[in-house]
């Protein structure tokens, strides 16, 4: 079994590192997602996605379950849905959560969307910190939070440990990689190879893989890294699985770095966070 190696992980805070590569589980539910995600873990990831809203946190938590890897050497991510905001509602969320998935803990609880139209997403991440300061939670997050959210969550004296938004080279949403930086939160892409963008076919980042004798995706997920940010790349696919996986063992330069920012088209996410959420 491959054991992942001292920097694949992004330290969140004085006592928390996080392997900086997760599997993401989105759109796999029932057998497959319990196949991927024991095949992954198999492989040596070590962090595995999934949110209330995929309907698979019982296929992806009795994978967990059944692996022979220890849980405690696992980082497992879930997130919650709009039902889930209020202080003693997210509590109840968390429950549900751990009852489907078959576990006693999480190491991170993520507010899926901040669903402003409901004014409580505060109030679910007091209820998170409360979760955290019983022993019950490991760390807690956001999902999808625009600046002005994350304004309102840290004007209330709470503090986030990721903020999980979609970024990839074509959208690389420099406003908020900025406003994530200025509150030291870390960013967690998701999307992070664009759903296989068309990127992957351009030639800073083709020409590179050439130069690194790597694939188009393994130079993305490595300008993630060297970005400081995690990615959550899913795939279900052994061969892409272990690709993924195997981007610890080179870097970008900065300059190789910045000619990947400069493919960003300057578009946002595909959902707006004030318009959408579940
Ligand atoms: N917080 C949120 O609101 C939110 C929203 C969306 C997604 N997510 C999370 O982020 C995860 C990943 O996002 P995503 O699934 O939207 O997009 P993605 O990871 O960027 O792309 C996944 C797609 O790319 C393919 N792929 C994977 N590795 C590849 C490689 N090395 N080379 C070429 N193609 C590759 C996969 O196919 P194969 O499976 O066939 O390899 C799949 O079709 C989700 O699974 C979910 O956990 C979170």
């Amino acid at each position: 079994m491959t054991s992942l190696r001292q920097d694949a992980t992004i330290q969140l805070t004085d006592h928390l590192a996080i392997p900086a590569i997760g599997l993401g589980t989105w759109p796999m539910e029932g057998d497959e997602a319990y196949d991927a995600v024991l095949r992954a873990i198999d492989k040596g990831y070590r962090h595995i996605d999934t949110a209330t809203n995929y309907n698979n946190e019982d296929a992806v938590g009795r994978a967990i379950v059944d692996t022979d890897t220890d849980r405690d050497d696992l980082w497992v991510t879930s997130k919650f849905n709009r039902d889930g905001h209020g202080r003693d509602e997210v509590k109840q969320a968390y429950a549900a959560s751990l009852q489907r998935m078959g576990l006693d803990y999480l190491d991170s609880y993520l507010v899926h969307w901040p669903n402003p139209d409901q004014h409580k997403f505060v109030a679910a991440c007091e209820g998170l910190q409360e979760l955290v300061d019983d022993g019950k939670l490991r760390s807690w997050g956001v999902s999808n939070f625009k600046p002005a959210h994350l304004d309102a969550v840290y004007a209330a004296g709470l503090t986030p440990v990721m903020n999980q938004v979609q970024i990839d080279p074509h959208h690389l949403q420099p406003a908020q990689l900025a406003h994530n930086a200025k509150y030291e939160l870390i960013t967690a892409a998701y999307s992070p190879l664009g759903r296989a963008g068309e990127f992957l076919d351009d030639p800073a980042v083709t020409t590179l893989a050439e130069a690194y004798d790597k694939t188009p995706a393994q130079i993305v997920l490595r300008w993630h890294l060297d970005s400081g940010r995690i990615a959550v790349p899913k795939s279900a696919d052994d061969t892409r699985q272990r690709q993924n996986l195997e981007v610890f063992d080179f870097h970008l330069t900065p300059a190789e770095v910045a000619a990947i920012d400069a493919l960003d088209t300057g578009a946002g996410p595909r959902l707006d966070a004030d318009e959408f959420g579940h």
